[in-house]
């Protein structure tokens, strides 16, 4: 994906070429999957850890290289406390039964959001996956945990400002850029399944240029098609980054337009009285 704009500032607006591209997913439709089938919520859940494991799977042979998806977020510790338990049990059991898999294929996990509030136990399964995934090439899994886009913005600028006092406006930008993309670049494709449209505080910063898919499916159902044909939508787009489509042979009569327009304006200006 080519952009028109000038290297200079360009610095956060899209993945570097040849590495592959970020896509980002908010995994919704859980509870609604499993209440229509008269099930608790939790199954929701359970048959939603096997989509992330067909999405895993499939998810580098279609050129992915970033692929984060949103398990937790800090709104949720408002849902019951039996729900959130099981949701950082499930968490962890896909890090522990996974991990090798993860490893033997090439996949870095790495956890982001808070870890002050998470149980031990999962932790325990962040830092073991970390560990042993840590050598992975093929691609870049990041899940998140107990995440709040705003809090993670919020903190990298409190970061930025302590450390420097205050920065120009450039110099923040450029560090928060660098702060919040830790290494991962900014999110290509962002999809959401569920029939929501929203971003639900979900990588803020980094979605800024992102195409974004909405599905009614729901997460249990999604599977390697869906994300296939996802990954195909977002080829068809074209990114702008808010340039024009195309440097094309327009760029002269445009810019006599647009001197024409000027010296009518200065022309009106010198009239008014
Ligand atoms: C949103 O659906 C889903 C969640 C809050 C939890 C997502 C967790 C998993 C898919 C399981 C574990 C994840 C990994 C990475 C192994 P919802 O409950 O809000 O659904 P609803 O909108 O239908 O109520």
């Amino acid at each position: 994906m080519q952009s028109r704009l000038p290297a200079s500032i360009n610095f956060a607006m899209q993945s570097e070429a040849g590495e592959g591209l970020h896509v980002a997913i908010i995994m919704d439709g859980n509870g609604r999957w499993a209440t229509r089938r008269g099930w608790r919520r939790v199954a929701g859940h359970r048959a939603g850890v096997a989509a992330v494991r067909r999405v895993v799977e499939r998810a580098p042979e279609l050129g992915i290289a970033r692929l984060t998806l949103y398990a937790f977020s800090s709104d949720n510790w408002r849902r019951p406390s039996l729900e959130v338990q099981s949701i950082f049990s499930l968490i962890a059991a896909y890090l522990r039964i996974e991990r090798e898999r993860l490893r033997a294929t090439g996949v870095r996990l790495e956890a982001i959001g808070r870890r002050d509030r998470l149980p031990r136990l999962l932790l325990r399964e962040i830092d073991a996956c970390e560990v042993a995934t840590a050598g992975g090439q093929r691609m870049h899994l990041r899940v998140a945990v107990d995440y709040s886009s705003r809090e993670a913005i919020a903190r990298a600028a409190a970061d930025l400002v302590g450390e420097g006092g205050m920065q120009s406006q450039e110099a923040l930008e450029r560090g928060l850029a660098a702060a919040l993309d830790a290494a991962v670049g900014n999110v290509d494709l962002l999809i959401r399944t569920g029939g929501e449209k929203r971003l639900s505080d979900f990588l803020l910063w980094e979605s800024a240029y992102a195409e974004l898919v909405f599905t009614d499916r729901m997460w249990p159902d999604f599977d390697e098609t869906n994300l296939e044909a996802a990954v195909a939508e977002f080829r068809r787009r074209e990114r702008r980054f808010g340039g024009v489509p195309t440097a094309n042979t327009e760029t002269a009569t445009v810019a006599a337009d647009s001197e024409r327009v000027a010296a009518e304006l200065s022309a009106e200006v010198l009239r008014t009285p």
